[in-house]
Formats: structure tokens, sequence, C-alpha cells
């Protein structure tokens, strides 16, 4: 594992170069890029050539070597919805959202209090990360200032692009979980002032749930985006019945779920809204005018049986989306698996996607909703040199199975189906490597 904070050292890279520059579900096939005998060059961390090995230039004197081979090179995954504290309670059984809630995750949300295990759990959720191929994610830290400090803090040390915030709850959680509205307004003010815009990092105000925020307090979240302009907001919306049921009980004033949020200014670009699977038309509509974005969080939704995410409603509407693990409701933090989720939850809707579209949605998709496509999720000159390293032959049955593919979006979809982490062979950030691959 790299500490360092800005490689100087030019890398070259040499691999099976894929990446996207548009989106192919509307542009097709030619919004992916492919060099079989592809190179990346990488200088103080971003990247200065990519293209075809002998039509570039030769890497720069002393630049370190990375020769992948065959194997195919993407930029690396993004992440647009997960709790890092919930990684210890990933897999646990319940019949829905407010239950699994109550039984599982505020218990172990409350462990966040101590900043000794908030420092422990977030060494080990980033390891685990970089596992599985994710360099950039949009994550809730707990409502303890001390978890969404260490989770910046480990991001920081290992150079890797995190926005995040402390959760903020002022009722319908138990009293070891809650804070007030001016304690959240203070505390996020001060991790604002601390962590936003330093190297990789950015601030996401979060109320966790129209649910569990009073009016004073999304109030405050207001001002807090007032006061500190390129700054994310990052909630849940319209994830599951009973919540949103309550959420009519609790805001009777409210046009509509959306609307809660909307009343207080936190409906806007760079609002990032996990779940929205039950949404009317007119939340659709208010989500493109505000040029907000979706996560779409597949494993989730299925696993809590909290219903189908119209991907091709919310394209339609032209809303950005993103894919989200939202570990722990999620069940596995590997790109491939919520891939293939989500490919599953259009078949149930009888809308497919291509495997092209899941995996520009696992990049430059995601990168795109989070407002950060001139930095990550794709190759070109300028951008920063994030990437994975992905070996389709990793299992005898996906060499036997990728040997017969005909095509680029063929190979894309057996990995899609039958990939995991094992098939990340290494995990770069800012051009350093900062991961290989585990012993299985
Ligand atoms: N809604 C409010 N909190 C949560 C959470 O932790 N996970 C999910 N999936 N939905 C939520
Ligand atoms: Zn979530």
């Amino acid at each position: 594992m790299s500490d360092k904070n800005s490689p100087s050292n030019p890398i070259a890279v040499y691999g099976s170069l894929l990446y996207f520059t548009a989106d192919p579900m509307t542009h097709g096939e030619k919004a992916c890029h492919h060099h079989s005998k592809g190179m990346l060059l990488i200088e103080n961390g971003r990247i200065t050539y990519v293209g075809s090995r002998s039509m570039g230039p030769k890497p720069p004197l002393g630049s370190t070597i990375f020769d992948y081979g065959e194997k195919l090179i993407l930029p690396g995954f993004v992440d647009t919805h997960l709790h890092p504290p919930q990684h210890g309670v990933i897999a646990s059984n319940s019949t829905e959202l407010l239950h699994w809630l109550d039984t599982y995750t505020f218990p172990e949300e409350a462990r966040f209090s101590d900043p000794a295990h908030c420092e422990k759990a977030a060494k080990a959720f980033f390891d685990e990360l970089l596992t599985h191929g994710t360099t950039t994610l949009l994550a809730m830290a707990t409502v303890h200032s001390s978890s969404a400090e260490a989770l910046f803090k480990e991001a920081h040390r290992r150079n890797i692009r995190l926005i995040t915030g402390k959760t903020l709850m002022d009722r319908n959680a138990p009293d070891y979980l809650t804070d007030t509205p001016q304690s959240a307004y203070d505390e996020s003010l001060s991790l604002i002032r601390k962590w936003h815009g330093k190297g990789r990092l950015a601030y996401g105000v979060t109320p966790r749930f129209a649910v569990s925020s009073t009016r004073e307090q999304l109030e405050a979240c207001g001002a807090l985006l007032q006061k500190s302009p390129g700054i994310y907001l990052h909630t849940h919306l319209s994830e599951n019945h009973q919540e949103i049921k309550t959420v009519k009980e609790l805001f009777p004033e409210a046009k509509d779920y959306l609307d809660v949020y909307d009343r207080y200014g936190l409906v806007k670009e760079r609002s990032i809204f996990a779940h929205a699977i039950h949404l009317s038309e007119p939340e659709f509509a208010r989500l493109k005018e505000s040029r907000a974005a979706i996560s779409f969080c597949p494993s989730s939704n299925l696993f809590l049986g909290s219903g189908l995410f119209r991907l091709k409603k919310a394209r339609e509407y032209d809303i950005p989306v993103g894919l989200g693990s939202d570990i722990g409701g999620g069940t596995s933090f590997s790109p491939f698996h919520t891939m293939a989720e989500g490919f599953k939850v259009c078949q149930l809707l009888k809308e497919p996607i291509s495997a092209m579209g899941t995996f520009y949605l696992a990049t430059l998709g995601g990168a795109i909703s989070l407002g950060l496509e001139k930095e990550v999720g794709t190759f070109a000159p300028g951008l920063e040199g994030d990437f994975v390293v992905i070996d389709p032959k990793t299992t005898p049955l996906s060499a036997m199975r990728t040997d017969r593919c005909k095509s680029i979006e063929e190979l894309l979809f057996v990995l899609m189906i039958l990939g995991d982490e094992r098939f990340v062979s290494a995990t770069h950030v800012m051009g350093e490597q900062v991961m290989t691959k585990r012993p299985f």
C-alpha cells in the first residue's frame, strides 16, 4: 500500500485499454474505446497519453513501467452511494428497510462514537474498496463527526477521491444517534472548513432521509449549501413504501417526497439522491430541471425488497444516474455484482440494458452524476490516472467463456455476470499501484 500523496515518477502502463467517452445507450458502440495493445502515460498523477502503444511517444526517461499484458485496463470504478460504517452489517437478514435500520444498522453505527474505532474501520473499509477496484466514492458517514473525520483522513492519506459528510438525524432515530439542527450545522461547517477541497476530497451535506430530519434541520442543510458553494447534498429518496408514507405524514405541506427537500433548497446540481425508486412524473421532471442526480443501487433494492428502479425512465428524463453498492444494504462491494444486479432489475422491467451500458454507469456515468467527469471516469489527457486492471481469465470458467467472445460487448457481458474481486489484478490511484490481488 502506498502512502504517497503526490506521485512524481512518470508511469507507463501497457495493457488492453477500455473506456467510454459518451453514453453507449445513446451514442452506440462508438462511445466505447478499445486499444488492445494500449498505453497510458501518467505524470504527476495525471494522464498525459492514452492510445495505442505503437503510435504513442516513448515513456519519459525514468518511468516506472507496469506491463499488464493482455489484461483489461478500465478507469477506476465510481461508487455513487454507500455507507462505510455499515461494512460490518453487510448480509444481515431483514424483511425491509426500516426493520433493517433498527435491528442492525443503528446499533452498528453507534460504535462510531469512538474515534479509535472510526480509524480502524476506515482503514479496513478502504482496503476492501480498493480490492474491488473502486477509486471514487460518495459515502455516508454516521452522525458522529469522528466518522467523517476518519474517512477524510484515510482517503487523504491514500489520495482517494472521496465525497462524504457527517450524517444528520434529529428525530426518528435512537437517542444515541441523534444530533440537533444547531450541532448538525456547527459540526458540518467545521468539517467543511477542514476538508472540503483538500486534495481529492469534497464535502457532502448529508441529511440521512426526510424521515429522520426536522424542518429546522433541513433548513440548516440549506444554509450550509448556501454558505459553501461547491459542496454536495447527499441523501436517500423514495426507497420504500413505508418510508414514503411516513414522509407524507411528517410533511403534509409537501407536494411529494422530493418536494420536502426542495422546500429547503436541497434539490440542485450536485445533489445526489440514492434509490429514487417510487418517483412520480412531477418528481422525475423536477430532478431533470434541477440537474440533480440519482444513485441506482440495485443489489440493495433487491436485498431489502424495496423495488425496481426505472432506469429507462430516468434516462428519458435525461437525469444523470450512477451505480451505488449501498453497502451494507447492498450485498457486495463489487461493481461487477452491482452491474449484474442492475442488469437483472432492467430484465424484470423488460427494459434491457447492454453490458456496455452497465460499465458506462460504473465509470463515466457515475463520474458525470457526481460532476467529476473532468477528473475521473474515463481516460483522456489531463484526467487523474485512476484505473483498475481486470483479468478476464481469472477462473477456468471465465477463461473458457471469454475465449468464445467475439466482441467487446460479449466480453463485458461475461465479466459483468461472472466477475468479482478475484478478477481485479491491481488498482491504481493517480498512477500509483495501491492494491494488488489478494490470494484467494
Ligand atoms: N434510508 C435511510 N437510511 C438508510 C440506510 O442506511 N440504507 C438504506 N439503504 N436506506 C436508508
Ligand atoms: Zn444508503
